[in-house]
């Protein structure tokens, strides 16, 4: 894919930007620069773009305003510590996202210009990429479908856009477990469903339990399996990991109705570097419950690119509550975390090729 360069001629003040780039929040404001393309089934990919940050012209009719075909990704450029900046593991996205397009029937698009992409709005942009502890460029490529027509059938085009925003902390204020809201009512996703693609509706399915959760004083959900209503799936927006009093980690198993998280992957690579035991299996929420309370589950962490690596504190449900440890970030949770962070931010030694430079 060959990008026709088109800068901006009002970029954000360097005032300005420097404010934004002081106390990032979470998805809130975006930076000068987009890339976007185009496909149709008989030109395939084409008007590859990089162009200023604007409102798209959509019409009404687009299939993906009425019948949600779309698929995103999720990933961040970190600040080097010589001043250069890296993407972490661009091409685990570029080959989930075409994961995700098969599911929802959206056209694939080639890995290298998935990356390519990425790599040139963050070359573009370099100067939105903040350097504070936890803060990071936050890139969000998604396509979907433009055809316009209320005949519910896969579209004949396709957009595909990345975007990117300065990031701080997905939960805001200072790193603290968050809590957790056990659905009852709720499933995020069934089998033969869409849960291991990454679409905007396993979001939107996942909104009114998201609200219950905060109306019960909680900061996210924890989804069961949608048959049996007892095996652990994962957040709206993460991956779970429990930690064992002998030091094993444990995750729900890749069942299909669970995101493949890159974070997660990252994760058990580096737990077993560190002399852990890990194990991808089915978790039965009352190991969790019970475990928490008699001292066999010590410490319980969510994980994915927004939130790196976030210790949880209490898990809730109707009339009742377990809280694993301590309650506050155990021992595994902080060396995995800072494990994490030295590869994203170059302060350790890349042996895995999991850091790509962009400058
Ligand atoms: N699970 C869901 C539902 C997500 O939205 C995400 C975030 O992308 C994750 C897990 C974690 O995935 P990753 O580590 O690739 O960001
Ligand atoms: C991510 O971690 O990249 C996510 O997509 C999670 C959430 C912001 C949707």
């Amino acid at each position: 894919m060959e990008f026709e360069v088109q800068p901006t001629e009002t970029p954000v003040e360097a005032q300005a930007r420097a404010e934004v780039l002081a106390a990032p929040a979470f998805g809130r404001v975006f930076t000068d620069h987009m890339v976007s393309a185009r496909w149709t089934r008989e030109q395939g990919w084409h008007d590859a773009r990089l162009v200023p940050y604007a409102p798209l012209q959509v019409d009404p009719a687009s299939v993906v305003l009425h019948y949600g075909q779309e698929v995103f990704e999720g990933l961040k450029a970190y600040r080097q510590p010589d001043g250069g900046v890296a993407m972490f593991r661009p091409d685990r996205n570029a080959r989930r996202l075409n994961l995700s397009c098969r599911r929802l029937a959206l056209p694939e698009l080639p890995e290298e210009d998935f990356v390519a992409a990425c790599e040139l709005l963050v070359r573009t942009d370099a100067a939105w990429v903040p350097d504070g502890e936890g803060a990071s460029l936050y890139l969000r490529p998604f396509m979907f479908a433009d055809e316009v027509g209320l005949g519910v059938r896969p579209s004949e085009s396709a957009r595909f856009l990345v975007i990117a925003s300065p990031a701080g902390n997905y939960f805001s204020g200072p790193l603290r477990p968050v809590s957790l809201w056990l659905s009852q009512e709720y499933a995020r996703a069934a089998p033969g469903g869409t849960g291991a693609a990454k679409t905007g509706g396993n979001y939107a399915a996942s909104l009114v339990a998201q609200q219950e959760a905060i109306e019960n004083g909680c900061d996210q959900v924890v989804f069961l399996d949608a048959v049996e209503r007892r095996w652990v799936e994962e957040l709206g927006g993460m991956n779970l990991f429990l930690v064992l009093d002998d030091g094993t980690l444990v995750t729900p198993s890749l069942t299909g109705s669970i995101l493949e998280g890159i974070t997660r992957d990252s994760v058990i690579t580096l737990a077993r570097e560190l002399g852990h035991a890990v194990e991808e299996r089915k978790v039965d929420v009352d190991e969790w419950r019970k475990g928490a309370t008699d001292g066999r589950v010590v410490e319980v962490f969510a994980c994915g690119t927004a939130a790196v690596i976030t210790p949880v504190g209490a898990l809730r449900w109707p009339g009742g509550e377990a809280v694993a440890g301590d309650g506050q970030p155990g021992p595994v949770t902080t060396r995995l975390r800072n494990a994490l962070l030295d590869l994203q931010y170059g302060r350790s030694a890349d042996t895995h090729g999991w850091v790509r430079r962009v400058l």
